[in-house]
């Protein structure tokens, strides 16, 4: 196998298959013409060593435990953190200079609100419905209020649409939370920037206006920078697949957010509360708890450990659990969830089944303790990693529709069914 070819031999005949070199020298076979000489296809189910698109969005290094948005490392955004600027990076490519970063800033105070008709859409849920659930569907919604951003033919456009999502998709969590709770909608305050906006929408009163401390507003923009975007990760790889089929931008962000939703994806920041509250009531010691995530018959994994791409620690864990400690502590609270998660993480760290499978704490294993003590409940937690992700949904579906050589996503398979049979007529069946 030369530096760029490799050669694959079968049946007696060999082809050559060109290697494609990534910009930080990670190297892929490209098979793009294996079926036509062949005839054969790639096997490779959860595409763990398939490489589905290039991309200059994000860039991970596993073993490492690096994490680059555009060439810049995610730690260099922890001493500034303004979720908005990284929005714009991820989607266009660099930092804001000062108009732009102005410009986009005005979009997004100007769309905050939402249409008033949709107020009966919430209505219609059930208190009780999964946030997520609402989320997907106002996401899908919003395009009906907005029939002129279906077709995004110029720049313009498309940045009008990517506006409107960033801003609304706050009133539409902030609507879904206080529909929960049978609490007044609070509208949008135009004075307030992205995320003290957001935290006003979910928690001010008519008669109340909420306030909170400078260092929650730090700990929120940082939270929402390190969901921002994550490479190919399952409901991005999901928001390209629907968006390959030339579904419009709102259509393919409302796949993500059910992509996302998953207790193995985004939904596994609820499942880490649930798993520490189990142990802080009592149910199990933390030791018990990890012996049976490493118990295959038991079903339990030890939620918020792991990864597929991170074989060392996760970068943004290491930072969310600075963040959470020193926002405790500067709030003056305590949470016994947080000494449980240290001493899980410490168990396992000293474990051969975990240090073995080099499973480490991945981004959901802190993040909960910060929304815990900002006064998000359990059940919004996926939905601020919805608010946090979707610049990368948005910089993924951009990246791909702006491909003249992007085609219709259409995987093939190894079918193992039935060989030719015939139709049974009923009444001949057993
Ligand atoms: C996110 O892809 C992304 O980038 C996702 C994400 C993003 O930003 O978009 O980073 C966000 O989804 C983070 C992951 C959140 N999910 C969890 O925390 C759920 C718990 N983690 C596991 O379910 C698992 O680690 C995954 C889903 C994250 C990764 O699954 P893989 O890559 O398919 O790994 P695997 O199941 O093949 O595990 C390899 C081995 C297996 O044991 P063996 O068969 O080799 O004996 O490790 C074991 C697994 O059983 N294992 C675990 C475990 N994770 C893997 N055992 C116990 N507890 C765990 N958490």
């Amino acid at each position: 196998m030369s530096d760029n070819k490799a050669e694959l031999t079968i049946d007696g005949k060999t082809v050559e298959l060109p290697i494609l070199t990534g910009t930080e020298g990670e190297r892929a076979i490209d098979i793009t013409s294996l079926r036509n000489e062949t005839g054969l296809t790639a096997y490779d189910p959860a595409f763990g060593n398939t490489a589905s698109c290039s991309s200059a969005i994000t860039y991970i290094d596993g073993d490492k435990g690096i994490l680059r948005y555009r060439g810049i490392p995610l730690e260099a955004f922890a001493a500034y953190p303004n979720f908005v600027e990284v929005t714009w990076l991820l989607i266009f490519g660099q930092l804001p200079n000062r108009a732009e970063y102005e410009r986009f800033s005005r979009q997004l105070t100007e769309n905050a609100n939402l249409d008033e008709d949709m107020k009966h859409h919430f209505a219609g849920f059930p208190r009780s419905a999964p946030p997520m659930a609402i989320l997907s569907a106002m996401i899908s919604t919003l395009s009906c209020f907005h029939p002129q951003l279906l077709e995004l033919d110029t720049p313009d456009q498309f940045e009008q649409a990517a506006g409107r999502l960033i801003s609304k998709i706050r009133t539409l969590a902030a609507y879904t939370y206080r529909h929960s709770r049978g609490l007044p909608y609070i509208y949008p305050d135009p004075k307030l920037p992205y995320v003290s906006n957001f935290l006003h929408m979910m928690f001010s009163e008519p008669y109340s206006t909420y306030m909170c401390e400078p260092e929650v507003l730090n700990a929120l923009n940082l939270v929402l920078i390190l969901h921002a975007d994550h490479e190919q990760n399952c409901s991005t790889s999901t928001v390209r697949m629907v968006g390959s089929s030339r579904a419009n931008l709102f259509a393919s962000c409302a796949a993500g957010v059910s992509a996302l939703w998953g207790r193995l994806h985004g939904g596994a920041n609820v499942k880490v509360i649930e798993m520490l509250e189990s142990i802080h009531g009592g149910k199990q010691t933390a030791r018990e708890y990890i012996e049976a995530a490493k118990d295959k018959s038991s079903g339990i994994k030890l939620m918020g450990f792991g990864h597929r791409v991170y074989k060392n620690f996760d970068p943004r864990a290491t930072i969310l659990r600075s963040v959470s400690e020193q926002l405790l502590n500067k709030l003056g609270v305590t949470d016994p969830l947080l000494e449980i998660a240290r001493n899980l993480e410490d168990i396992a760290l000293h474990d051969d089944y975990f240090l073995e499978r080099k499973l480490y704490p991945n981004v959901d294993f802190y993040s909960g303790i910060i929304l815990r003590a900002i006064g998000i409940p359990t059940n919004m937690f996926t939905v601020l990693f919805a608010i946090g992700r979707l610049p990368g949904w948005i910089s993924h579906w951009h990246e791909q529709n702006s491909d003249p050589k992007m085609r219709i996503a259409r995987p093939r398979q190894v079918y193992t069914g039935n060989p030719l049979s015939e139709y049974v007529p009923v009444e001949d069946r057993i």
